[in-house]
């Protein structure tokens, strides 16, 4: 079955409006913090699927609430790096404090891709936010392969990329002092198939891929350099501006992200879920 494009919300049991033609669904006026019928999370689920990005504004959850909606929506898994909040440790808390420079995940990337299973989703609820900046930029997967030529595709196909946490840790990725872990590394298609959908997908990306297998890294940077600069072009993505409560989901297999650092001094505080996933294919 073809699955409709993003550029068309939908028949939804909420209100949707599109961020942009390629990727993201901002959704008001929906509750989370009780149980869900199944028409709300079957819709959320092909939202979530056509248009890679839900904003769903308004959820000042409880964490057990958070954790039940994670729950209705996959599997929960737990960060390798960072510890969990106080009595809940498949919530992770990302945390910029005002007087730190770093952020985290501050480069283009999609999420622990040095994994053999890398999560399938991501979640995000706001806590506390900056006055202005701090946005997170999404980038299309799906809309970043088909915009490529029939020749690189083919030359792309039969490709796989190595990918480090190491890499990650250098340009600072995973911001954490604390914890010294050794570097996690796993090689996955540089165009994977996602798994519910049928879509191929770019899956290299400047935060963790080094290398294609069977090549050097001088070999492999030129063509590298030009997928990491094409992967994100504007027309790919959508911007995100947080409020409090919040609460954004991601499809790691079919986008990228890119939290802004644009608010020195201010406190940024996120609780952050990820769901299981298959190993690339
Ligand atoms: C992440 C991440 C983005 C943000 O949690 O994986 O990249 O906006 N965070 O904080
Ligand atoms: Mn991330």
């Amino acid at each position: 079955m073809a699955l409709r494009s993003a550029s068309d919300p939908g028949d939804t049991p909420f209100d949707g409006r599109l961020l942009s033609p390629v990727i993201g669904l901002e959704i008001r006026g929906l509750r989370l913090d009780g149980p869900l019928t199944k028409a709300v999370v079957a819709g959320l689920k092909a939202a979530f699927l056509r248009h890679h990005v839900l904003v769903i504004r308004g959820q000042d959850l409880t964490p057990e609430q958070q954790i039940a909606f994670a729950e209705a929506m996959g599997e929960p898994d737990i960060y390798p790096f960072v510890a969990g909040i106080d009595g809940y440790p498949v919530i992770t808390p990302v945390i910029k404090e005002p007087e730190e420079t770093q952020n985290f995940g501050g480069v283009w990337h999609t999420d622990t891709a040095y994994l053999k299973c890398p999560p399938a989703a991501t979640m995000l609820l706001a806590r506390e936010i900056p006055p202005t900046g701090g946005d997170t930029l999404f980038a299309s997967q799906v809309a970043a392969y088909d915009a490529l030529s029939d020749g690189m595709k083919a030359l792309l196909a039969p490709l796989r990329g190595l990918n480090t946490s190491a890499k990650a840790n250098q340009i600072r990725t995973n911001v954490s002092e604390k914890r010294k872990c050794e570097s996690l590394e796993a090689e996955h298609p540089v165009v994977r198939t996602h798994p519910e959908t049928g879509a191929k997908a770019l899956y290299v990306n400047t935060g963790h891929t080094v290398k294609f297998d069977g090549m050097t890294e001088a070999e492999s940077a030129p063509l590298l350099e030009f997928l990491f600069a094409h992967q994100v072009q504007p027309d790919f993505t959508c911007r995100v501006r947080w409020e409090q409560g919040t609460l954004v989901i991601w499809d790691n297999r079919a986008s990228q992200h890119f939290p802004l650092n644009d608010y020195q001094g201010y406190r940024r505080e996120m609780h952050r879920i990820t769901l299981k996933g298959d190993a690339p294919f």
